[in-house]
């Protein structure tokens, strides 16, 4: 394995140890709201001081662009870091949370990790090398279709801008699928894309933290993951279709009657 997603595996595990200590005790947690309906809490931070001290024991000259802390300045590698993706579902004790960690080098996704503290499981990729669940290779589904295909989404929340051209797409690909799911954790969500659970997903308004981990296991794990429009701009935009080559072609079309012009990147 390549050294870099190596300690990217050690930082999440270490931050996913700060999401299993404190999770028994959510109601006593120091909570700040940020904005409507975004949280912080104490084991946000707490995670993420964990994550950055590890990377920055092997890699002190590296950039870092933590949700929290925001960037620490540093060379062309860049690591993004969700030290707690799905905040709102660990603050209710709803078990479905994730720590995400990727690495870029001049605009490329070398490195990836997703981990899930609850079930012990571990995603990661490396450019090139493949996808993996706990050292398993993983393959997106193939379903081709939306027939008999399962949908993940994040439905908004927080910003509405977007709310009714979403809600649109919603309709249309709710009645042609066979069901949409809302889990509330966008890396564990393409993680699960990556490795078959689910067969296409979409979101609008994403940060970097949320996509960048995941991006790189679909495309290591042989999906696409595109903006709406179908191009790369997914990490500026925030917004995502992912799913097999066959699939995400139909969710695209699916969603294109329902793009406002301020989402027509
Ligand atoms: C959120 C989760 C959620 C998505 C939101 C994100 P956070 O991240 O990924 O699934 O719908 O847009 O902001 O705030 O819990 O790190
Ligand atoms: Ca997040
Ligand atoms: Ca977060």
């Amino acid at each position: 394995m390549h050294p870099m997603t190596n300690i990217a595996i050690r930082a999440a595990r270490d931050g996913g140890r700060v999401l299993t200590r404190y999770f028994d005790r959510v109601g006593s947690l120091k909570i700040e709201t940020k904005q409507q309906n975004d949280y912080v809490s104490e084991v946000d931070r707490t995670s993420e001081a964990a994550i950055i001290k590890t990377i920055k024991r092997y890699y002190p000259e590296h950039a870092i662009l933590a949700e929290e802390s925001g960037l620490h300045e540093g060379s062309e590698f860049e690591w993004i870091i969700d030290p707690l993706d799905g905040t709102t579902n660990y603050l209710h004790g709803f078990p479905q949370f994730s720590v995400s960690i990727a690495l870029r080098h001049r605009g490329e996704l070398l490195s990836a990790v997703v981990y899930d503290p609850m079930r012990e499981e571990l995603f990661h990729a490396t450019k090139g090398e493949g996808a993996f669940i706990n050292d398993r290779r993983m393959r997106v589904s193939p379903r081709k279709g939306l027939d008999g295909s399962l949908l993940g989404t994040g439905i908004p929340y927080r910003d509405m801008t977007h709310a009714d051209a979403y809600f649109g797409m919603m309709r249309d690909l709710i009645v042609d699928s066979a069901g949409v799911r809302r889990p509330g954790s966008a890396a564990l969500d393409f993680a699960w894309l990556a490795m078959g659970r689910i067969d296409g997903f979409w979101e609008l308004g994403l940060a970097p933290w949320d996509i960048a981990g995941g991006a790189l296991l679909i495309k290591e794990a042989g999906g696409i993951i595109t903006d709406l429009s179908g191009g790369s701009r997914y990490l500026e935009t925030g917004n995502v279709v992912a799913a097999n080559m066959k699939l995400h072609k139909v969710m695209l079309d699916t969603i294109k009657p329902h793009m406002s012009a301020s989402l027509k990147e």
